[in-house]
């Protein structure tokens, strides 16, 4: 019951409130893959993409989307062996395979507090905290062993969305406002209603990740459109925001920063700030209730658009820098030349001769998923279980976004 739920409120989702949308996400991964410039590092990120095809693409999979299905879900399977792929994988995470603990990855909570309310808007961990993590994570050796494969994919998939996610103005403040006669967080813009210049009502966070901004009519069809189409509906953007435009329009340009993974705090810092005084703004065009102005709505337009271009140049120097460093083998499960598919592919082995009747495809996926699931949600509760204290009150969730769009 749960789980259909979730799947409810997940096609409701593709409709209405999915963060930047998945368009925003594609195209902003779609940009990254046509501006990465160093060969070992398009090679690694590559690599790193071909390990989780397996678990995509197994029977595993294919019954889990089977039981989507028949719960009235008609989301399509979510691979992710291209960057295009990958960009949307943490929000189908989240919200298909209920994977919430996930949630708070997606935005930043910088408080913005005009009338002095004082309202809490703290969590534990965040996009930056995630961010700073990853990029520090999947270089990086413990013990002279190298990161897990699956980590890295599995980071790189994040990467690859929070970097999108931050550069869309409502993951990167929170106001405090009165809600129901109380002091409370406005959930990143969830709660700020306003009526569109087409006599619309909306709240600010669905109205940036939305089509109202830029991608409108036919949505469904642009998630399922392909990478080419991508690649094509990216060009244009780039074509129109090249990097002089965006730095006329106010945006940092320094790619070299960006690449330099050991400066990644400070270039996370100003992406955010970037994202925060556009939110800022945004709040002044629409006072609680009230109506946009139309001149406003047109340039918010151009900022969805210029957002989404210097995310995914920003994306690109990020992973030129960190992948620069690794050296993962591309993901054979047939070979037993890594040491990865040697262990994965015994254990199936063995699995399969104690258990037989059971195709070495299917233990396999279950081996690497369950794997996979277990570290995951073991390495985040240690991370999240420190100082965790309750958030629902504060926390920009989700969860809370759902209810709330
Ligand atoms: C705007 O919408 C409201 C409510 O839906 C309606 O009553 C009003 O007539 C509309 N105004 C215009 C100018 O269309
Ligand atoms: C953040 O934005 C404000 C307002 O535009 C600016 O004054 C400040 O220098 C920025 N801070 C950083 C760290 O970029």
């Amino acid at each position: 019951m749960k789980l259909f739920a979730a799947s409810a409120i997940a096609l409701t989702l593709v409709g209405s409130s999915q963060a930047w949308w998945d368009v925003g996400h594609k195209l902003v991964a779609a940009v990254a893959t046509s501006h990465m410039k160093n060969a070992h590092s398009i090679e690694q990120v590559n690599n790193v993409l071909s390990y989780m095809d397996t678990l995509y693409n197994d029977e595993v999979t294919e019954w889990e989307m089977g039981n989507y299905a028949a719960q009235g879900s008609s989301r399509p399977k979510q691979e992710s062996t291209t960057l295009v792929q990958a960009a949307t994988w943490a929000d189908v995470a989240k919200s298909f395979y209920n994977m919430q603990i996930f949630g708070i990855w997606h935005y930043v909570n910088i408080r913005y507090d005009p009338d002095n309310l004082n309202c809490d808007t703290s969590v534990d961990v965040d996009a930056k905290t995630q961010m700073l993590q990853l990029s520090s994570d999947i270089p990086d050796t413990y013990n002279g062993r190298q990161t897990a494969h699956w980590y890295a994919h599995f980071g790189l998939n994040f990467l690859v969305h929070m970097i999108g996610d931050v550069h869309q103005p409502y993951h990167a403040v929170a106001r405090c406002m009165m809600y129901d006669g109380e002091v409370a967080s406005d959930f990143g813009g969830n709660r700020w209603t306003f009526i569109t210049p087409a006599n619309e009502s909306t709240n600010l966070h669905s109205w940036w990740d939305s089509g109202q901004t830029l991608w409108g009519n036919d949505l469904q069809a642009e998630i399922e459109a392909s990478d080419p189409e991508y690649t094509e509906f990216a060009a244009a953007l780039i074509a129109k925001y090249p990097i002089t435009k965006l730095a006329e329009m106010g945006y940092d340009t320094d790619l070299a920063r960006e690449e330099d993974r050991t400066r990644m705090e400070e270039s996370i810092d100003i992406w955010l700030n970037e994202s925060f005084n556009l939110g800022v703004d945004s709040y002044d065009a629409a006072p609680l209730n009230g109506m946009m102005e139309q001149s406003y709505a047109d340039e918010a337009h151009l900022i969805a658009e210029s957002r989404v271009v210097i995310g995914g140049m920003r994306l690109a120097a990020v992973l030129d820098g960190i992948f620069a460093e690794t050296n993962f083998p591309a993901f054979d499960i047939s070979s037993t030349s890594t040491e990865d598919a040697a262990s994965v592919k015994s254990e199936a082995d063995a699995a399969e001769s104690d258990g037989g009747g059971v195709s070495t495809g299917a233990l396999v996926g279950g081996i690497i998923g369950g794997v996979v699931v277990g570290a995951i949600i073991g390495a985040v509760a240690v991370k999240m279980i420190g100082g965790s204290k309750s958030s629902s009150a504060n926390a920009n969730t989700e969860e809370s976004r759902v209810e709330l769009s």
